[in-house]
């Protein structure tokens, strides 16, 4: 086994230190990063050097990968590979989300079995700008005082990319909205895992929840929003090129700000599905 480093990041996270991602490794390392990531939330590989395989590898060990419905960004090579970019190619974007503010969200909370993780690798960055930050939202629900707790108790809240791609994302083609239909999940989501609570809200991907009035719903959901994202509970990156970022879908969010259009950015990402025999957040 490798013996890994792991120092917590602030307010939380953790930085990895003492692994290169581009060999194999056993089973027990993989074992402890993957209780890191758990554990952290957000865990941080800096000064890696990968080609898509790599990428493509060390991200498997962790779950089975996602084909994203948006075809026309990823690799040409891996199409487990979504590329995140404002880069152009013949006139056409090479990545998804461009150079603007992309607002919270879950990645791939739109699917009936949603998104475990997400793994963001930092090949090209602009000088400024286009830090990401995460919300610890197992925090954020621990820390709720126990009336609000139970008033979330059993409520569930639609989860729509159509929601999401009208502010935040390129629109989809007919195709790919039909693909991926709203769908809901409990506003609780019990991680797969290791079993702890997390809020599974976000601004960018939830436009109300269930059986609620349109405006009881909406006072709710900016309530939860505004305390989730209080600074005690949000890590914001800066990236380095090489930087290897995985975070955990089930118990946090993140968003992304702008940078200069003049400049360029390119990353590459995977997406990690939950273990199928626990496929649906209870
Ligand atoms: C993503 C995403 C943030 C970024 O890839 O899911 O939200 O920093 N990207 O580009
Ligand atoms: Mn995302």
């Amino acid at each position: 086994m490798s013996s890994i480093e792991i120092r917590p990041l602030q307010p939380f996270g953790a930085e990895i230190r003492g692994i290169d991602l581009d060999t194999d490794h056993d089973a027990a390392t993989i074992a402890a990063i993957r209780r890191a990531w758990a554990e952290h939330g957000v865990i941080l590989f800096r000064g890696q050097r990968l080609d898509e395989s790599d990428i493509v590898r060390f991200s498997a060990r962790f779950g089975k990968l996602e084909i994203h419905v948006r075809r026309e960004y990823l690799s040409r090579d891996h199409p487990e590979l979504l590329l995140v970019s404002n880069v152009h190619d013949n006139g056409r974007p090479v990545g998804i989300l461009g150079d603007h503010e992309v607002g919270w969200h879950h990645d791939q909370s739109y699917l009936p079995r949603p998104a475990l993780g997400s793994l963001l690798y930092a090949v090209t960055l602009p000088a400024g700008g286009g830090n990401t930050c995460f919300a610890d939202l197992a925090g954020a629900y621990e820390a709720l005082p126990p009336a609000m707790k139970r008033r979330l108790e059993g409520l569930r809240a639609v989860h729509s990319y159509a929601y999401f791609n009208g502010t935040w994302s390129e629109p989809t083609s007919d195709a790919q909205a039909r693909a991926t239909p709203d769908v809901t999940h409990p506003v609780v989501r019990t991680h797969p895992e290791t079993g702890r609570k997390a809020l599974y809200v976000d601004p960018g991907m939830t436009p109300r929840i269930c059986d609620l009035p349109e405006d009881e719903s909406r006072a709710l959901l900016d309530e939860l929003f505004a305390w989730c994202t209080r600074p005690e509970f949000v890590y914001e990156h800066r990236w380095r090129p090489g930087d290897a970022l995985m975070w955990d879908n089930a118990s946090t969010m993140h968003r992304r700000g702008e940078f200069d259009p003049r400049e360029q950015r390119l990353m590459k990402r995977t997406t990690i599905l939950p273990p199928a025999e626990r496929a649906v957040p209870v």
